[in-house]
């Protein structure tokens, strides 16, 4: 079988090439990404020479180069996308231009070449619990609340619209916040353990007890392996870690494990609509395909801090932004 895996120079993107590629040595990969400041081809370095990979640098809201590359393909696999809730909140203009657009170019194209697709969505798109609500499920309505959130929303609907209208062959997975190595040092976990090898304090918005579900890259992927491989087509699964932990809880957890105290620890101006919980029930994914989490959230986390202290290169790239001047040094694009 032959993938095309839209944003695989990203976090979540990178690890599942590299899980894919590990656990069906017959098939192959095209990894289409554009490289915003989130695509780090250094994420992939370790296959790069795999015969069964392949780059391809191309923007998902470039019409003709998407239908270039999904015409030669079995399945589209859609991770690429602005991702950062702060960002989207100082311009949304690219979450719109990248999240929508971009997936209506991937949707035409796979519906004009007949194409299994699976669209990779987020939690974010049911809006916020409040404590004591039972977790989203397949069923929970949509309500997404910042302009990241919204762009994922209308993706999702769209997709649904072209299963409706068209009959294209797609699955949709909503999962929760994933964690694990090649997080881009912006997002919560892989700051804080970045500013802590810094000797630096951590910024925790607000009060600190806002809660996320916290799920390890690896059980995504998986997740994602069982619903491309065996979910039913029209369908969507929601995907979590069932680990709900406040970020004050992670931010205890990182400093005992990075050996440093609670003056650590910096309160600061809280995200405007910061949504106060997400959780996930993902008994239908249990039942209907066998998938649940495996990896324990402290033990992930620990693996995960050794990963970044091992890494330190790496992190010192991904937050100067050198990242791509040190790949192409040493490597030509294709
Ligand atoms: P990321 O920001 O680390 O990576 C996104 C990748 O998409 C980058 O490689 C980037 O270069 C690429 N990209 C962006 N715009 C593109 C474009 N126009 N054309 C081609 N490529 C483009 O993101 P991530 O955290 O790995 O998230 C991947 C997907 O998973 C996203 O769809 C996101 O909404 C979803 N998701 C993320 C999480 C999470 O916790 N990170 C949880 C649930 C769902
Ligand atoms: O739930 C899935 C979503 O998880 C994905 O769809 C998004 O792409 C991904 O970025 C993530 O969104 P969050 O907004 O939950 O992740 P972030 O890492 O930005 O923040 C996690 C929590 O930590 C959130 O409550 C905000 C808080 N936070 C974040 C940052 C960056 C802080 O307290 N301080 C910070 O500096």
């Amino acid at each position: 079988m032959k993938l095309m895996v839209t944003g695989g120079a990203g976090f979540i993107g990178s690890n599942f090439i590299r899980y894919w590629l590990l656990k069906h040595p017959n098939d192959s990969i095209v990894n289409f990404d554009v490289l915003t400041y989130a695509g780090n081809l250094e994420n992939l370095i370790d296959v790069m020479h795999d015969s069964r990979y392949t780059f391809v640098k191309g923007d998902v809201c470039d019409r003709d180069m998407v239908f270039e590359i999904v015409k030669d393909v079995d399945v589209v696999v859609h991770f690429a996308a602005e991702t950062h809730v702060d960002r989207s909140i100082m311009d949304p203009n690219v979450f719109i231009k990248t999240n929508v657009i971009g997936t209506q170019h991937i949707l035409d194209a796979v519906k004009e070449y007949q194409k299994r697709f699976h669209h990779i969505s987020t939690d974010e798109v049911f809006g916020a619990l409040k404590f004591g609500d039972a977790p989203f499920t397949e069923h929970t309505p949509y309500d997404p609340r910042s302009p990241y959130s919204a762009s994922k929303a209308a993706s999702d609907h769209m997709v649904r619209a072209y299963y409706h209208t068209f009959g294209i062959q797609m699955t949709i997975s909503n999962c929760s916040n994933n964690y694990g190595p090649y997080m881009f040092p912006e997002k919560f976990i892989p700051l804080c353990i970045s500013n802590l090898m810094e000797d630096k304090k951590v910024p925790v918005y607000g009060d600190g007890l806002y809660v996320r579900d916290w799920i390890h890259v690896d059980d995504h992927s998986r997740g994602v392996e069982f619903i491309v491989n065996n979910g039913t087509i029209g369908e969507t699964y929601c995907l979590g870690g069932n680990c709900e932990m406040a970020n004050i809880d992670v931010v205890k957890l990182l400093l005992q494990y990075m050996h440093k105290d609670e003056s650590y620890i910096e309160y600061v101006k809280d995200r405007p609509g910061h949504d106060r919980r997400y959780a996930i029930d993902f008994t239908k994914a249990k039942n209907e395909l066998g998938w649940e989490p495996q990896i324990k959230f402290e033990e992930g986390l620990k693996k995960m801090v050794q990963w970044y202290l091992d890494n330190q290169e790496w992190v010192e790239r991904s937050r100067s932004g050198t990242y791509q001047e040190y790949y192409e040094k040493q490597y030509v694009i294709r």
